[in-house]
């Protein structure tokens, strides 16, 4: 008989019984690993440089998201308030407590509070707030409970595998766009009320990107 293979390629199924399993090994554990919520931190709820909580502005007094952070609506990242905003009260209120001396440092110095970041995209993702928020996605369905937190912590992984989740099947996370900020709107109960197919301030639907370069441009 001639040979049709040559020699070598009696070595092919060995290759493939030995390097094929620890190559998918490899490919498992990369994706286990960077996947996970533990790298992705959820939880990850740093001490910030002032005591500022979200659970007496936002839960207790009932301040709007956008009152401080009123770029998200208009840019692709949530602005984060300068002291100026927080002296529209805080110059008559608790105006010598020591738990605010950055703050009014801050607005007579103009030197930012150094805030720690808490969410925070590699730098090859790309995201933008306007089409979440303008699509009708609220605040809490990716940060949580906001209004009940006296320290920011991660609630959510912000792993692509999160963001496919919800790309691959939106209509559940929508609600009113009104309601974007309402922290008491739970999509599991009031959505059952909710079809964003019937909502007629609504004229297309929404259909996120599930391609690659939707969101690594
Ligand atoms: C009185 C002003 C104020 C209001 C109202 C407010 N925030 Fe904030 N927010 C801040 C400040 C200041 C920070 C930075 C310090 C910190 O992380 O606590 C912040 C931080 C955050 C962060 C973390 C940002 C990061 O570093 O990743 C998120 C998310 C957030 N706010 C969401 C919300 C949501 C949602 C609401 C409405 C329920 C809200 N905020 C209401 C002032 C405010
Ligand atoms: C679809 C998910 C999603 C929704 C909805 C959403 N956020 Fe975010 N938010 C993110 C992600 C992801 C980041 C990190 C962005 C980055 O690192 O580029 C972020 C970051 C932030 C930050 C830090 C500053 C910044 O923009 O990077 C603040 C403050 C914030 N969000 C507030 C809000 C508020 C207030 C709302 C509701 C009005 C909201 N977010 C709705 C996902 C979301
Ligand atoms: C709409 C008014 C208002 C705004 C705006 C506001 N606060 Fe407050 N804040 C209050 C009130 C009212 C209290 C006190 C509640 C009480 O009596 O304990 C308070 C309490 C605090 C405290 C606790 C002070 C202490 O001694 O116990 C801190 C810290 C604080 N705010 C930080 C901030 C920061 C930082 C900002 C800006 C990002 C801000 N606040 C914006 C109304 C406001
Ligand atoms: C809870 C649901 C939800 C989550 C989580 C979510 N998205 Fe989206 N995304 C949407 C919806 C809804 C739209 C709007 C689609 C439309 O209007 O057709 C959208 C649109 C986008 C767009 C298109 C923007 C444009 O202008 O073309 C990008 C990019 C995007 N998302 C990135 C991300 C990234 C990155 C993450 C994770 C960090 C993420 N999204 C998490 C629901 C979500
Ligand atoms: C909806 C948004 C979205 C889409 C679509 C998307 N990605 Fe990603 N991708 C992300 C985000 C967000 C991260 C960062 C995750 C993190 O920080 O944990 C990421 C991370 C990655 C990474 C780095 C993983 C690591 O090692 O940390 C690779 C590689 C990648 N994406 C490839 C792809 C490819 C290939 C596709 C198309 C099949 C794709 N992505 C589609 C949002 C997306």
């Amino acid at each position: 008989m001639p040979a049709i293979f040559p020699r070598w390629t009696n070595k092919i199924p060995l290759a493939i019984g030995v390097l094929g399993p620890l190559a998918l090994a490899g490919a498992v554990g990369g994706i286990w690993y960077y996947f996970s919520p533990k790298f992705t931190d959820v939880g990850y709820r740093p001490r910030q440089p002032v005591p500022f909580s979200h659970k007496l502005h936002a839960g207790d007094m009932g301040m709007d998201c956008r009152y401080c952070h009123n770029t998200v609506e208009r840019a692709a990242h949530a602005a984060i308030p300068p002291a100026q905003t927080c002296m529209n009260c805080h110059s008559l209120v608790k105006t010598d407590s020591p738990k605010l001396k950055l703050v009014r440092d801050s607005y007579t110095t103009d030197e930012p509070i150094p805030w720690v970041r808490v969410h925070q995209l590699p730098d090859y993702a790309f995201f933008d707030h306007r089409p979440h928020l303008a699509a009708g996605v609220g605040c809490s369905s990716c940060h949580g409970r906001i209004d009940q937190m006296t320290i920011v912590e991660m609630d959510q992984p912000l792993s692509m595998g999160w963001c496919l989740d919800c790309h691959r099947d939106p209509e559940p996370s929508l609600r009113p766009r009104d309601q974007i900020t309402n922290m008491l709107w739970d999509p599991a109960v009031d959505g059952k009320n909710y079809d964003a197919a019937k909502d007629p301030s609504r004229t297309r639907q929404v259909n996120p990107p599930e391609h690659c370069s939707g969101c690594h441009r």
